[in-house]
């Protein structure tokens, strides 16, 4: 159970000391690949220390122990990430992206001989803007042509709050600004200050909770794109390389993997071919 919120009154930040950055830091680098320079010490400080002071904590030993104590450790632990972890997003965020999807599903379209089945992996998906912005995409493709064409879309993220966020689905009308007048038919306004995503394109979505650093695990599944933006930037580049090697073992053939463009410099794999867009940074399976 969570320790009940205290009275006192409030407390400084309690530094970390050298031993005990060492050991948070190398828990982040371990179980998310996410590497806190000592530059970043404060920042590491001040998230634990607010999560502590939410839950009653006042040492960090014992909130270590809580953290590592079985499954109502695990639950902390999702809570902690999701402080630590960044997740600004927007949707439609990089337009040549979405642009080069876009002309992906559509040679496919034409292409395909009868109907046509594409899938597409959000790995970061942070509260959803991403990945219904590639629902709404697909959707107006899939409108404008006579071909039977399905599309579904995974999403997933580390944070099992945002995660929940991305699902729900409930965004402030500013978040509209950044959404094509032709894609406003998928939005649902819910009140002046709200709005919401259309349920027929809510149920070609699945969330859940991934962690990238599981990503070279043994999959039977396959993805036609897989869209990766910012977030192997958090990553040392040999992590970076490990899970963009393991993302090569979930696409489909031709299938597309498109990063953030300064996410990976010099990146090669034997299976794979640049994309040649400009403004974009993707590769596709030969
Ligand atoms: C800056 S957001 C990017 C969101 C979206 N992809 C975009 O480009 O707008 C980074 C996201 O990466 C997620 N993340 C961090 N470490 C991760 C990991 N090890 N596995 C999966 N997601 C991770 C964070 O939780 C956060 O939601």
């Amino acid at each position: 159970m969570y320790k009940m919120y205290s009275n006192k009154p409030f407390l400084h930040i309690s530094p970390l000391t050298e031993v005990e950055y060492q050991r948070w830091s190398g828990l982040l680098a371990e179980r998310l690949g996410i590497i806190v320079p000592k530059e970043r010490k404060m920042f590491l400080q001040s998230k634990i220390w607010s999560r502590m002071r939410e839950i009653g904590y006042t040492a960090y030993d014992k909130y270590w122990d809580y953290i590592n104590s079985g499954i109502e450790g695990n639950l902390e632990w999702s809570q902690l990430v999701d402080r630590l972890t960044v997740h600004e997003t927007s949707f439609f965020r990089h337009m040549p992206s979405f642009d080069l999807v876009k002309e992906d599903l559509l040679r496919k379209i034409h292409l395909s001989k009868e109907s046509l089945r594409y899938k597409m992996w959000s790995v970061s998906c942070a509260t959803g803007e991403e990945p219904y912005s590639l629902a709404m995409m697909a959707a107006k493709v899939c409108q404008s042509t006579a071909m039977k064409t399905y599309f579904g879309i995974t999403a997933t993220d580390v944070s099992s709050p945002a995660v929940a966020l991305a699902k729900n689905a409930i965004y402030s009308a500013d978040k509209k600004k950044n959404i094509d007048q032709e894609y406003h038919e998928y939005l649902v306004t819910l009140n002046e200050e709200m709005f919401t995503i259309d349920e027929k394109l809510k149920k070609r979505m699945a969330f859940g909770v991934f962690n990238l650093l599981d990503v070279n695990r043994p999959s039977n599944i396959k993805y036609d794109v897989i869209y990766c933006q910012n977030v192997l930037m958090y990553f040392e580049k040999k992590v970076r390389e490990q899970i963009l090697d393991g993302l090569v073992s979930y696409l489909n053939r031709d299938g597309l993997l498109v990063l953030g463009q300064t996410e990976i410099n010099a990146w090669s794999h034997p299976k794979m071919t640049r994309v040649n867009k400009n403004r974009t940074l993707a590769f596709r399976l030969k």
